[in-house]
C-alpha cells in the first residue's frame, strides 16, 4: 500500500469515527482561551501503535509513526504531540480552532475517539437598552435588552445588588445566544430604582454593563391638606396656611378649589390672606386641593377642609342719654354699636344681671338699642352691652344716673331720754343726688342742716316733735318725717335690775353650766365599763 492509499484509509477511518471499546479521550468539551496554548489529553499511556493520527473536522493535523512524524502544512510550528501518551498541544489558539478533534490509533486494532474544543472569545460591549425612554407606573410595559459580544455568554440582571428574578407572570425573561430580554408588565416604581446592571460572562471572564436608569413616573398618591382639621370659625387675619402635599414623581402641580370653583392660587400653599383677598370665606366653605402629575396624567383631589372666616368684634361703643334723668319722668335710649365684626350677637346686662324686656324695657328688633321708659330708681348703675361672635367679644358700659327721691324719709333715734343724757336723731332719705336736710322743732326751723340732730345734754325743754325735711335739688321734691322725743327725770328709764344683780345672774348661770358639763364627762367615762360586761358570753 503506497503512502497516499494508507493516508486515505486513515482519513476514512477517522470519519467512521465510531467509538469502540474503551474510550481513549476524556469527556469533552475542552475550553481554551483565545491566543493561549491548549493540550488535548488522551486516556492512553505508552500505547503500542503503528500510527497515531489527530484530525480536525476531517483535516489531518499530525501523523505520528514510531520512528517519524508528519505535520500538515496548516499546523506547522503551532502543534506538537507527546510520543508517550499522544497528547496534542496547539499553541496560540484561534476561534477557527473550535470544533471536533479526532484521534485514531492504529495497531492490530483501530481505535478512534473524538473531543470538542471550544475557543472562548472574551466578553465585550455589554449594554442595556430599553424599549421606552420613560415609563408610567402600572401602565407601561418595559422591555430591557442586554446584549454582549463573546463566546458562550451567560447573562444576569441586577437591581442594585439584588438579582432580578423573573416570575414568569409580571416579569418575564427570554435569553438568546448573545442577548437577554427582560419584560416588565405594569412596571412599579420600585422595579427600576436600580441602577439596573446586566452582567455577561463566560468561563473566561464576566463583564458588567454601565448602570442603567429608567424613570418610572408615579402618583399623585395620598393627596392631603395640612392641617387636616380647621376650627369651624377662623379669625380673619389669623395665621392659617393650608398646605397640599402628594406623593408624586415628577412632583405634582397643585390647584385649589373653593367648593367646586377653582381658586386663582397656584402652588401648594393657600393662605387665609389669599382667601380673604379673593373675597371668599365670609360664608362657610369647603376647600380642597388637587394634584396633577404631568407625566402620568393623573389628577387626584384631597379631602376637603371647611371653615368660616369671622372678623373680630372691634370698637364696641355704647351711647346713652346725656341730660339729667329723673325717675318716673325720663326716657333713656341706649344704643350699642361695633365698628366691625361679623356674625355679631348683642347681650345687655344691668348691674351684672341680664337686662330683660318688659313694659318699661323695649329692645329694638336687632338688639342694638334699648328704650327704658319711664326710668325708675332701679335703673341706676351700669348698663353693659356685650357684642360677641364665636371668635371674639367686646364689652362697653354706660353709667346711668337716675335722679329720684327723697323717698322715703325716716328719722331714727330713741323716743325717750333721761335728763342730762346725750341723744342723737338721724335722718335718712333714699335720694339721688343726696338730699339736703333741715330740722324743725315743734314746727320752728332750727339751725341744724345735717342728717344728724345731736343734743349733748337733754333738758326738759328738749321734749317735743322733731321734723326732718329732706330736699332733692334736682327733682325739687321735699319730704319730711317726724320724731317725738320725751325727756324724763334721772333714773326713770332704769329697767329695775342693778348692775350687781345682772353680774350675779351671769355667775350663777356659768356655775350651773360647769356642773352640767362635769356630769356629762363622768357618764361618758362610765360607758366603757358597761360595754365590756355586755360583751361577755351569755354561756
Ligand atoms: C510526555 O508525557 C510524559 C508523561 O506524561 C511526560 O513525562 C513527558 O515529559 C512528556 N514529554 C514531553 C516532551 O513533554
Ligand atoms: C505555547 O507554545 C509555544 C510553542 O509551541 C511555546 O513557545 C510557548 O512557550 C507556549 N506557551 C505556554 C504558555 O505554554
Ligand atoms: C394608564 O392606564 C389607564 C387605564 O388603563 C388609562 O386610563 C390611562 O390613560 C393610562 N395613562 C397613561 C399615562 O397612559
Ligand atoms: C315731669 O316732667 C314734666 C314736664 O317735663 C314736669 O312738669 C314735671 O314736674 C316732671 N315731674 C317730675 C317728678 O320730675
Ligand atoms: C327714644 O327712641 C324712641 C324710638 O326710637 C324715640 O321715639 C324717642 O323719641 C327717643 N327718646 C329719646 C329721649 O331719645
Ligand atoms: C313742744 O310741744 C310739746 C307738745 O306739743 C310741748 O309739750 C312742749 O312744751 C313744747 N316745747 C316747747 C319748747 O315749746
Amino acid at each position: 500500500m503506497d503512502m497516499f492509499a494508507y493516508k486515505s484509509l486513515l482519513f476514512l477511518l477517522s470519519f467512521i469515527g465510531c467509538r469502540a471499546g474503551k474510550p481513549i479521550l476524556p469527556e469533552g468539551p475542552v475550553d481554551a482561551v483565545l491566543g493561549k496554548n491548549v493540550t488535548l489529553k488522551t486516556l492512553v499511556d505508552n500505547p503500542t501503535y503503528n500510527v497515531i493520527i489527530w484530525n480536525f473536522e476531517g483535516n489531518n493535523i499530525i501523523t505520528l509513526y514510531p520512528e517519524s512524524l508528519t505535520v500538515s502544512d496548516l499546523y506547522k510550528g503551532r502543534v506538537s504531540i507527546n510520543r508517550t501518551n499522544g497528547y496534542l498541544t496547539l499553541s496560540s489558539v484561534k476561534s477557527e480552532d473550535s470544533g471536533d478533534y479526532t484521534i485514531t490509533i492504529l495497531s492490530t486494532t483501530t481505535e478512534t475517539d473524538q473531543i470538542k474544543l471550544r475557543v472562548l472569545e472574551p466578553v465585550t460591549t455589554v449594554a442595556i437598552k430599553s424599549n421606552v425612554p420613560k415609563a408610567v407606573e402600572h401602565n407601561s410595559t418595559v422591555v430591557l435588552t442586554c446584549s454582549a459580544k463573546g463566546s458562550f455568554v451567560k447573562f444576569t440582571w441586577l437591581n442594585g445588588t439584588a438579582k432580578i428574578v423573573a416570575d414568569g407572570i409580571r416579569i418575564t425573561r427570554k435569553d438568546e445566544e448573545l442577548s437577554t430580554m427582560l419584560t416588565i408588565r405594569g412596571v412599579l416604581r420600585s422595579d427600576l430604582i436600580g441602577p439596573i446592571v446586566c452582567t455577561a460572562g463566560n468561563k473566561l471572564e464576566v463583564e458588567k454593563s454601565a448602570p442603567f436608569n429608567l424613570p418610572v413616573y408615579f402618583g399623585p398618591d395620598k393627596v392631603t391638606i395640612t392641617p387636616p382639621m380647621v376650627p369651624k370659625y377662623v379669625l380673619t387675619g389669623s395665621n392659617l396656611n393650608l398646605s397640599c402635599a402628594a406623593v408624586s414623581s415628577p412632583p405634582a402641580a397643585f390647584t385649589w378649589y373653593h367648593g367646586k370653583k377653582m381658586i386663582e392660587n397656584p402652588g401648594p400653599v393657600l393662605t387665609l390672606a389669599k382667601i380673604e383677598k379673593l373675597g371668599l370665606g365670609k360664608k362657610a366653605g369647603e376647600y380642597t386641593c388637587a394634584a396633577q402629575n404631568s407625566e402620568t396624567g393623573r389628577f387626584v383631589a384631597s379631602p376637603a377642609v371647611s371653615f368660616t372666616m369671622l372678623e373680630p368684634v372691634v370698637g364696641v361703643k355704647i351711647t346713652g342719654p346725656s341730660g339729667t334723668l329723673t325717675a318716673g319722668n325720663s326716657t333713656a335710649n341706649i344704643s350699642c354699636q361695633a365698628k366691625s365684626g361679623s356674625d355679631k350677637t348683642l347681650t345687655w346686662t344691668k348691674n351684672g344681671k341680664p337686662l330683660t324686656a318688659s313694659s318699661r324695657v323695649v329692645f329694638s328688633s336687632d338688639m342694638t338699642s334699648v328704650m327704658i321708659k319711664p326710668l325708675q330708681k332701679e335703673d341706676n348703675g351700669e348698663i353693659m352691652c356685650m357684642v360677641s361672635n364665636p371668635v371674639s367679644k367686646e364689652v362697653a358700659s354706660h353709667k346711668m344716673v337716675v335722679n329720684y327721691g327723697p323717698e322715703p324719709v325716716t328719722v331714727t333715734g330713741v323716743n325717750a331720754v333721761e335728763v342730762n343724757e346725750p341723744v342723737t336723731l338721724t335722718c335718712s332719705a333714699a335720694s339721688v343726688p343726696a338730699a339736703n336736710f333741715t330740722w324743725k322743732f315743734n314746727g320752728t326751723m332750727t339751725a341744724v342742716k345735717t342728717a344728724q340732730y345731736a343734743i349733748e345734754k337733754a333738758v326738759y325743754k328738749s321734749t317735743g316733735t322733731y321734723t326732718c325735711e329732706a330736699t332733692n335739688a334736682v327733682t325739687g321734691k321735699t319730704m319730711k318725717a317726724n320724731h317725738i322725743l320725751s325727756v324724763t327725770e334721772e333714773g326713770a328709764l332704769d329697767d329695775g335690775l342693778s348692775d350687781g344683780a345682772i353680774a350675779g345672774i351671769v355667775i350663777a348661770v356659768l356655775i350651773a353650766l360647769g356642773a352640767a358639763i362635769g356630769v356629762i364627762m363622768y357618764c361618758r367615762q362610765k360607758v366603757p365599763v358597761f360595754s365590756v360586761s355586755s360583751v361577755e358570753s351569755p354561756y
